[in-house]
């Protein structure tokens, strides 16, 4: 019996990917490329020693999928697939709810087709909004979401829970991550963004590789220990390895399940500039700027359910997000493409 990972060759998907392999189940992936590379592909292989059979493939194209699932036997899925940037859903509302919304629809219609009704999805923190509470729990009440990017995470949860309650067989994880960093301690996979990267850490590793001037701050008034921004940062490693244990939880028939996936620490962006400083030894220049629309001014996750009910704890620290960040991004100043 196989995982199918759907956007297997994105950032945390590869990861994954190299940790259920590790772990001893048969991988397939399904990805259009459209963010990625198939060379992430190829050094997962580099790192694990084995083959990852792979499918180039748009999750909306049904008969694409249904041949997937005709020619292997899939007994889950890790649903990463979706476009993933906050801004530019913004822009591109229907290409986001077309992509995100209905590349889900047809995916969960073609495993109903095949009889698999086991998924993982990859849910956000950003289905909070606001939190009601810090440290969030998952029992905290969705909040007001400013953004398409969001709505799809919100939505496709109320979807999966709808199709798991009218049929009590599925088996739905819906894994709310923090903010993944870091990459794989071989430097060989790593986060690989197109353009000038959104997220913070990935801004970092290019300012101190060089390409990019400095870093902007965004907004140093937040009611927080020095006024930046606070999030939890958590080892894509770990998360990967969250995974894992969601897959040996599904195959207990949980139903529904939700679990907040973070360290429950927060860090501010000063601390992550200071941490990077430290572990690497290279100097990070940065300037305040002001706030950027839709921030909030702390979230960090209270990650005890995880660890009651899946076994799973964060194992890595801040350091080591810093050391491995900087280790795939040296190696790899152009990601993939040399
Ligand atoms: P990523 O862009 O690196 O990976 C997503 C992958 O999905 C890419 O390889 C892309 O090519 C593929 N893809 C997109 N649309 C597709 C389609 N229609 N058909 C087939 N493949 C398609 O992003 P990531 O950081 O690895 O994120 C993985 C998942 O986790 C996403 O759903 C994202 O929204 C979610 N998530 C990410 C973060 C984060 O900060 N990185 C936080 C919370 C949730
Ligand atoms: C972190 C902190 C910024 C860049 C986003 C999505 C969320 C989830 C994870 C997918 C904030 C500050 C950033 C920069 C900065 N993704 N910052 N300068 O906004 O917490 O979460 O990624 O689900 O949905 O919203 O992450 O890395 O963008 O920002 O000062 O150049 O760094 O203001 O305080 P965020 P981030």
């Amino acid at each position: 019996m196989a995982v199918l990972v759907t956007g297997g060759a994105g950032f945390i998907g590869s990861h994954t990917v190299v940790e259920l392999q590790n772990a001893g189940y048969e991988v397939v992936v399904v990805d259009n490329l459209c963010n990625s590379s198939s060379k992430s592909l190829e050094r997962v292989q580099e790192i694990t020693g084995k083959a990852v059979k792979f499918y180039e493939a748009d999750i909306l194209d049904a008969a694409a999928l249904d041949k997937i699932f005709a020619e292997n036997e899939i007994d889950s899925v890790i649903h990463f697939a979706g476009l993933k940037a906050v801004g530019e859903s913004v822009q591109k509302p229907w290409e986001y709810y077309n992509n995100n919304i209905t590349g889900s629809l047809v995916l969960f219609d073609v495993m109903r087709k095949h009889g698999v009704k086991n998924i993982i999805f990859s849910s956000s923190a950003t289905v909070y909004g606001t939190p009601a509470q810090i440290p969030v729990t998952e029992t905290c009440p969705k909040g007001e979401i400013t953004n398409p990017y969001g709505q799809t995470k919100s939505m496709l949860e109320q979807m999966l829970m709808d199709i798991q309650k009218a049929d009590p067989q599925w088996n739905v994880i819906l894994l709310r991550y923090f903010n993944p960093i870091g990459a794989h301690k071989s430097g060989k996979i790593g986060e690989n963004p197109n353009g000038i990267p959104n997220n913070l850490m990935p801004y970092v590793t290019q300012v101190a590789v060089g390409k990019l001037k400095c870093l902007g701050v965004f907004g140093d008034d937040y009611d927080t220990p020095d006024g930046t921004g606070v999030r939890d940062y958590i080892h894509v490693v770990d998360l990967a390895l969250g995974h894992v244990k969601s897959i040996e939880k599904i195959k207990e028939n949980p139903g529904l399940k939700i679990y907040n996936l973070g360290t429950g620490t927060g860090y501010s962006v000063l601390d992550i500039v200071k941490n990077f400083e430290a572990a690497t030894g290279v100097k990070v220049p940065y300037e305040m700027k002001p706030r950027r629309a839709g921030d909030i001014a702390t979230n960090y996750a209270d990650a005890s359910l995880a660890k009651e009910e899946l076994g799973w704890v964060a194992e890595r620290g801040i350091k080591e997000m810093c050391e491995d960040a900087w280790r795939w991004q040296s190696n790899n100043p152009n990601g993939f493409e040399g």
